[in-house]
């Protein structure tokens, strides 16, 4: 199997990166951005081959578009002609979309053809395969293709089906959530200092605690809010810092984070 990925930024690097873990000793990875040399100090790291679009166009199986979303349309015109040849005789191919706001019907009118897409929508922690990646398929993606997607992805993080109309909402928790979640970390990491905390361990307390409630979150099922319960004791330190964050009007503005985010979408998606 080959797999193609056009554009070695930050997204598509960090799911190269997941995918190289995982490539069986006859699949290819193949690598190619604007700038080559992107390209190959990736494709040394992780023992791919540079390629260049219309290539990959031609060989890949999976072909992974990983530009921005302005750049989508550009970049689809020209490997169009490949696709269409490719077509022509007969040797499928999935397109893997990760452009925010894009609709799998848009990226085929880019394409210029009736091709099999997987909308996928991940965030900056596949890097570290702690990844959250959403991911919708048109009807033309075989369900074996689906298959053979999810083991590549293995390494990402965890994988999430979602139909494509609510695509655009769960992007704005996973894939904006990293930023937000960051700001926060950096203001407890900050609020630590204040109190004369070393810099270094206040990040590095802010970060643990961060990861490992999520993980209770995660594992044991139970409700944020009972958690927070759980810590909270009657006139203690913890609910003085619960009611601070309330008369700062924390959660209204978490939620209102996640809605800009959604209608932001929206409008680059028009
Ligand atoms: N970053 C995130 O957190 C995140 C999360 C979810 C989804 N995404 C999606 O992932 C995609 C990539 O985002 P990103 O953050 O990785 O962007 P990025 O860091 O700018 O990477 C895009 C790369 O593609 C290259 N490129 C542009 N046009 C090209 C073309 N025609 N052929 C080959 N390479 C080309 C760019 O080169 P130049 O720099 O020279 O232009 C750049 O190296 C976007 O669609 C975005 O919506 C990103």
């Amino acid at each position: 199997m080959k797999i193609g990925m056009i554009g070695c930024g930050n997204m598509g690097g960090a799911l190269a990166r997941a995918i190289a873990e995982n490539l069986g000793t006859e699949d290819a990875l193949l690598l190619a951005d604007f700038l080559p040399e992107k390209a190959g100090a990736l494709a040394k790291e992780l023992s791919a081959e540079v390629a260049d679009n219309p290539t990959i166009a031609m060989f890949c199986d999976y072909i992974f578009l990983a530009v921005k979303p302005q750049m989508m349309a550009d970049m689809l015109a020209d490997i169009a002609p490949v696709l269409a040849e490719r077509t022509a005789d007969k040797k499928p191919f999935v397109l893997v979309s990760m452009a925010a706001g894009l609709s799998m019907e848009k990226i085929t009118t880019m394409a210029q053809g009736n091709y099999p897409v997987i909308r996928i929508m991940p965030n900056t922690p596949a890097q570290v395969c702690e990844g959250m990646i959403l991911y919708t398929v048109n009807e033309l993606v075989r369900p074996d293709c689906v298959k053979t997607f999810i083991e590549m992805m293995t390494f990402a993080g965890k994988l999430d089906f979602l139909p494509e109309h609510l695509m655009d909402a769960g992007s704005a928790v996973s894939g904006c959530g990293p930023a937000f979640v960051c700001l926060f970390l950096e203001a407890l990491a900050d609020g630590g200092v204040a109190c004369g905390l070393p810099r270094d361990k206040a990040l590095k307390y802010a970060a643990q605690t961060l990861k490992g409630t999520a993980e209770l979150v995660m594992k044991t099922g139970q409700h944020p809010g009972a958690l927070k319960d759980a810590v909270c004791s009657p006139a203690g330190t913890t609910i003085a810092g619960v009611q601070a964050l309330e008369e700062s009007a924390f959660r209204a503005a978490a939620m209102k984070a996640v809605v800009a985010a959604y209608k932001r979408t929206m409008e680059l998606g028009k």
